[in-house]
This record gives C-alpha cells, sequence and structure tokens, in this order.
C-alpha cells in the first residue's frame, strides 16, 4: 500500500496531518475544546447514574436492540427524551452518526428528492450518500434554493435535511421558513439538533421546539447524547409510525449492538440534572457570549464561538499555542471546514468560571496577536 505514503505526504504539504494526542488524566487545562457543554460529564450524579446502569445490566448491551440489546432503561431514555423535547416517540442508537445514517437511508426511497444544507454535517452527508434517492447539495441557509427544488422536483417524495445548530460556524438554520416551504411542499424535515439540545429552546429542549415546532408530523429530529447530555449515543425523536419504520428497517439501528447500558443510565442522569437545573442552557449561551468578546468575535446564537484565521498551518499554531498556555482548544481545517477558513473552534461550557475566562482573557490576547497570519 505505497500510496498511503504518497498520499500521506499529500495531507502533509497541504497542513491536513492529523495525530491522535490522548487526553491526561487531571489534565489542568482549561477545556474549551470538548462538547461538554453543560459541564455535566463528571457530573456525581451523571457518574452515579452510569454506575447504577453498568452494575444492573453489565458493561456491555450484548446485543442488537432487536435481540438482548434492549434494556428497560433504552425504554426509559427514548420515553424521557422524547417528553422533554416534545416529540411524539424516541428510539437510542449506538451514536448520533448511527442516527443519522438510519433517518436517511430509510426515510428516502429512489422516488425521492433529498435537499441537503451545504453546511450539514458529515454524518448527514453520509447518510444522503448511503440513501437511494436523488440528492440536491443547496448554499447554506437557502429557503429560497430548498423550495425551488421542491417545487419543481419530479419525486414524489421529499426530505429536506439541516442540522440546527451547525458544528462549525455555530450558527442556525432557519426552522421556520424551512419548516413552511417543506409543508407547502408536502416534504418531511430531517433536523440534526446535536448542537443544540441542552443549549436552545426552554430549558434545554432544542431549536425545533423553540421554533413551535415540536410534535409536527413532518417534522424527524435528530441528536446525539454525547454533547450536552454528557454520555454517549444516539437518539431519533418523531411520530410513532417512524420509530416502528426505523425499529423495522434501518440497517445501522439492526445491526448494531445496543447502546451501553452506562451511557444510556448517564444520559438519563444528565437530563434530571439539566430538567432540575434548566438555567444551564442559558448560561452555556452567556459563556459563549464572554468567550466571543475575548476572541473579538461576534457572539453566538449557541456554545460555538469560531474564530477564523485563515490558513491550516496558522489555525495549529494557535491552537498549539493556547494548550501551551494551559487551554486546550478545538482546530477545524479542511475538510471540516471550506479551505482558508481554518480557525480555533471554542467551545462554552456553562461551568467556566470568571478566574477561567480571566486566563483564557489573557491567552487568547496573546496568541491571536502573536500566531503569524
Ligand atoms: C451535528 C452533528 N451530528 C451528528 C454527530 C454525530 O454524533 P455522534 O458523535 O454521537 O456519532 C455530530 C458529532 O458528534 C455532530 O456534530
Amino acid at each position: 500500500m505505497d500510496w498511503l505514503a504518497d498520499w500521506g505526504r499529500e495531507r502533509a504539504a497541504a497542513g491536513l496531518q492529523r495525530e491522535l494526542t490522548p487526553r491526561a488524566a487531571g489534565d489542568p487545562a482549561i477545556d474549551l475544546a470538548s462538547n461538554d457543554y453543560l459541564g455535566l460529564t463528571r457530573h456525581p450524579a451523571v457518574l452515579d447514574g452510569a454506575i447504577a446502569a453498568l452494575r444492573r445490566w453489565g458493561a456491555g448491551s450484548t446485543g442488537s436492540r432487536l435481540v438482548t440489546g434492549t434494556t428497560a432503561e433504552h425504554e426509559l431514555l427514548e420515553v424521557e427524551l422524547a417528553e422533554f423535547t416534545g416529540a411524539e416517540s424516541g428510539l437510542v442508537f449506538a451514536s448520533g452518526y448511527a442516527a443519522n445514517l438510519a433517518v436517511l437511508t430509510t426515510l428516502a426511497g429512489p422516488d425521492t428528492l433529498i435537499v441537503s444544507d451545504a453546511a450539514s454535517h458529515a454524518s448527514l452527508v453520509d447518510g444522503c450518500r448511503l440513501a437511494r434517492g436523488r440528492v440536491a447539495v443547496v448554499p447554506h441557509a437557502d429557503v429560497d434554493a430548498v423550495a425551488a427544488l421542491l417545487r419543481d422536483r419530479a419525486e414524489p417524495r421529499a426530505l429536506v435535511v439541516t442540522d440546527s445548530v451547525f458544528s462549525a460556524d455555530g450558527d442556525l438554520a432557519p426552522l421556520a421558513d424551512l419548516h413552511r416551504v417543506v409543508r407547502a411542499n408536502r416534504a418531511v424535515l430531517v433536523v440534526d439538533e446535536a448542537h443544540a439540545i441542552g443549549v436552545r429552546g426552554t430549558g434545554g429542549r432544542g431549536l425545533v421546539h423553540e421554533t413551535g415546532l415540536a410534535g409536527e408530523p413532518d417534522v424527524v429530529i435528530t441528536a446525539t447524547l454525547s454533547k450536552a447530555l454528557a454520555a454517549q449515543g444516539g437518539v431519533v425523536l418523531a411520530a410513532d409510525r417512524v420509530r416502528n419504520h426505523l425499529v423495522n428497517t434501518a440497517r445501522s439501528f439492526i445491526f448494531d449492538t445496543g447502546l451501553a447500558p452506562a451511557a444510556v443510565g448517564a444520559a438519563r442522569a444528565a437530563l434530571r440534572v439539566l430538567r432540575a437545573e434548566p438555567e444551564r442552557a442559558g448560561a452555556v449561551l452567556d459563556r459563549a457570549g464572554d468567550l466571543a468578546r475575548l476572541a473579538g468575535v461576534a457572539a453566538p446564537p449557541s456554545a460555538v464561538v469560531s474564530v477564523v484565521l485563515g490558513d491550516p498551518e496558522r489555525a495549529v499554531a494557535a491552537a498549539a499555542a493556547c494548550r501551551a498556555a494551559g487551554v486546550s482548544v478545538g482546530c477545524f481545517r479542511p475538510p471540516s471546514v471550506p479551505p482558508g477558513t481554518s480557525r480555533l473552534r471554542l467551545t462554552a461550557r456553562a461551568n467556566l468560571t470568571a478566574a477561567e475566562l480571566d486566563t483564557i482573557e489573557q491567552v487568547l490576547r496573546t496568541v491571536l496577536v502573536e500566531v503569524p497570519a
């Protein structure tokens, strides 16, 4: 496989080589890189939830959800998430990625047009690639382009696919307008709420809920349990008939081992904390505003603060300098973002302290001035 070395050299020449860096336990760096938006991964109640489920059900779920991999805990999580977001029902997957593959491959057939936002998450893109319908990619947040495609289509069925909070820029999809054209054209709106659950909407119920679309029969939500909900896994929140269809046809559900009980228990506990302390959702947006001010960029409507630096080398150097100064930040380069828009990606946490913000201010001030353009 000598060609792998050739491809590796090309990657390195473009500044796109990636390395795995194990995280040290008890790392003292300030975390602005993870998706632990509500600061719950180490919350005692969440750890207890994971441990209790682990002890009761074992380390693994032992099989596919359709065989031995469904526990009472999985079903409770599904009911609780559906109730929280206002959906008729929920179905838990081993990951958000698997949930997106499931929805796109099973709700679309050869007679389906799939219209996807240009900035849709990679897992939605891969779902589009695996689905058997015709895929049309529209410019980011372009509702008119969506409407034109839906109106002019030859296919009897159509899906419109979007993130609600976009993972790289942290901006919001125009969900109300999208739903209006979806409804007018008898299509279905598939919304990935990975970055919106726990952050947007009353008490973190998500942007679909905030937009007044909860429970609409032509809206299908997907989400991950690995960000605000501090665990692992994915979920589809939709009408009962969608759940039933997925259970019977989704290959990423049927041919995948059910989510581990500890993750289910952790997600349930995180949801209980969020319900008891709904102010966490507002706090994460406030802290994102603080981070944006310190980085000299506009306040985002989400937890994601994007500081675009341009070249991948510059973004990598800036991320390394932050790290060396005790602040861990994300670094997004192509293909995660378009060429020329490599960036630092800072994620806010509801429990960032004033002292941490002081340190972040000093570090960002130095790094953003010193790293050469
Ligand atoms: C928007 C979006 N959708 C889906 C996923 C995939 O979720 P998971 O990590 O649970 O597979 C992610 C990232 O993790 C994401 O950012």
